[in-house]
């Protein structure tokens, strides 16, 4: 079986609304109550969400494809700094999610390879995530990958704060 990794358009956006819920549910679902958890999602990985993002230029969605089944997806947010504001020079890795039915095949590994090709085209030097520490599969991967725990952030839910690792990447 072979992995297509391609640029997703518009008609993906369903799709991508899909794979999101299932798999932010199944990594970080726990974390968060029944309501804030269904808010999260709608409010992040809702299908119209979706699409007006992949609308935007200032984002680029990658999609990994077995066999037509889409297995993973990828977003990353060009010119846009560590301090949230614009920067030529950095871009924010949004969303990294592979199936939980396929992961630990280097699935994650591939699609992160074809984005960063991207960042060598345009002027990023500075490549920066937010991941949940809960997640440790998921620090443990992006280590892997030349990435360093740069500090900590609180991201507000409803009732209650949640603290995020932030890493970067130096291209
Ligand atoms: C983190 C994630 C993107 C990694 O993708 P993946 O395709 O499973 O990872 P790969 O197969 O490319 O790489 C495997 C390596 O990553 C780590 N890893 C991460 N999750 C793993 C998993 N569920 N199973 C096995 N290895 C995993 C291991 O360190 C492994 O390295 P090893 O060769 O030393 O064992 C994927 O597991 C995922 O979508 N997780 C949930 C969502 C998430 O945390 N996203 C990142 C924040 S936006």
């Amino acid at each position: 079986m072979s992995l297509l990794i391609r640029k997703a358009v518009g008609t993906d956006a369903e799709t991508i609304s899909n794979l999101g819920k299932k798999a932010f549910t199944h990594a970080f679902g726990y974390l968060l109550s029944d309501i804030s958890l269904r808010k999260y999602l709608n409010k992040v990985y809702g299908t119209e969400k979706i699409a007006e993002s992949l609308a935007k230029k200032s984002n680029t969605f990658w999609i990994a494809e077995l066999e037509n089944t889409t297995v993973a997806f990828l977003k990353m947010k060009w010119n846009f700094g560590l301090n949230k504001k614009a920067s030529e020079t950095e871009a924010n890795l949004q969303h990294l999610y592979v199936n939980p039915d396929f992961t630990g095949q280097r699935i994650g590994e591939t699609i992160l390879k074809r984005a960063l090709e991207e960042t060598k085209e345009r002027k990023t030097n500075k490549l920066w995530l937010e991941v949940f520490p809960e997640g440790p599969d998921s620090l443990r991967f992006f280590i892997k990958q030349g990435f360093a725990v740069h500090g900590k952030y609180l991201h507000p839910f409803d009732d209650f704060e949640l603290e995020y690792d932030v890493l970067v990447k130096h291209l």
